[in-house]
């Protein structure tokens, strides 16, 4: 087994309410010790953050996260939320290049790359998603399309600053559709990327990064996809709705590494 924290993520994506978001952390934060085997955060709607900050940062044992953020400073962005403005409320993590946010909001690896070279230079630290879609994944290009996103997401990001990304693996056809992958899928497509920062880093970033897998990762399936070599944690949308759903996912991750 490896040294690699695991780190568990609940992305509410356009859901909970500040005062859902409220209910939820009540019921959320007092399953867990302030120090726990695992990291947990939980990345609400912008407007929800606040709410929700008020809860989780007095907190100690959950970190906050954005789920996007602007590559600019500040300025005549109208819709955008800027690093400063995350700072504010507490923030740590900001979701970056989600498939959601790839597909259907445009951004590409050049895009999702000033992003994250805004959040390191901000403090924070990225989730950087990849994934590839069915079609891809059947048409033989599962490769070429991880190592196009990393090698394009990470571009001009050094190997000291990779201390601070977390990557989330999140085959864009098992998200919010309830078809996990296979653990045999999930385990190579995680070393292959463990590969890939092999080749562009070197032997440490490779063993250090945490590889988060996402797209239907439920209780049900979670300890069985934890203990593989090569997966470090959860990015859960769905499962991660329903505090008792969550915090079981967070559970199969302690019980892991204890
Ligand atoms: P899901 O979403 O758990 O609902 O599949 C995961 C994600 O999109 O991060």
């Amino acid at each position: 087994m490896s040294n690699r924290k695991p780190i568990i993520a609940a992305n509410w994506k356009m859901n909970q309410t500040p005062t859902e978001a409220k209910a939820f952390l009540e019921d959320f934060l007092p399953r867990f010790p302030e120090e726990t085997a695992v990291d947990i955060v939980i990345a609400p709607s912008f407007l929800s953050m606040p709410m929700a900050a008020a809860q989780i940062v007095p907190s100690k044992s959950v970190a906050l996260s954005a789920q996007n953020m602007s590559p600019e400073a500040s300025g005549a962005f109208t819709g955008e939320v800027s690093a400063a403005m995350l700072k504010e409320v507490g923030t740590s993590y900001v979701i970056l290049g989600h498939s959601e946010r790839r597909s259907l909001f445009g951004e590409d690896d050049a895009i999702i790359n000033a992003k994250v070279k805004a959040a390191l230079a901000n403090g924070f630290t990225p989730i950087l998603c990849i994934g590839e879609t069915l079609e891809e994944r059947e048409g033989g290009k599962l490769e070429e399309v991880l190592k196009s996103q990393i090698q394009g997401s990470l571009a001009d990001v050094s190997a000291e600053q990779m201390v601070n990304v977390v990557i989330a693996y999140e085959p864009v056809w098992a998200i919010g559709t309830g078809v996990t992958a296979s653990p045999e899928q999930a385990q190579e497509a995680h070393a292959f990327v463990r590969g890939l920062l092999k080749e562009t880093y070197n032997d440490d970033v490779a063993a250090a990064t945490r590889i988060q897998y996402g797209g239907s990762a439920k209780p049900e399936n979670a300890a069985e996809l934890i203990a593989l070599e090569d997966i470090d944690g959860f990015l859960v949308g769905g499962a991660a709705l329903v505090s008792e759903s969550f915090a079981a996912i967070v559970q199969a991750g302690i019980d892991q590494v204890s």
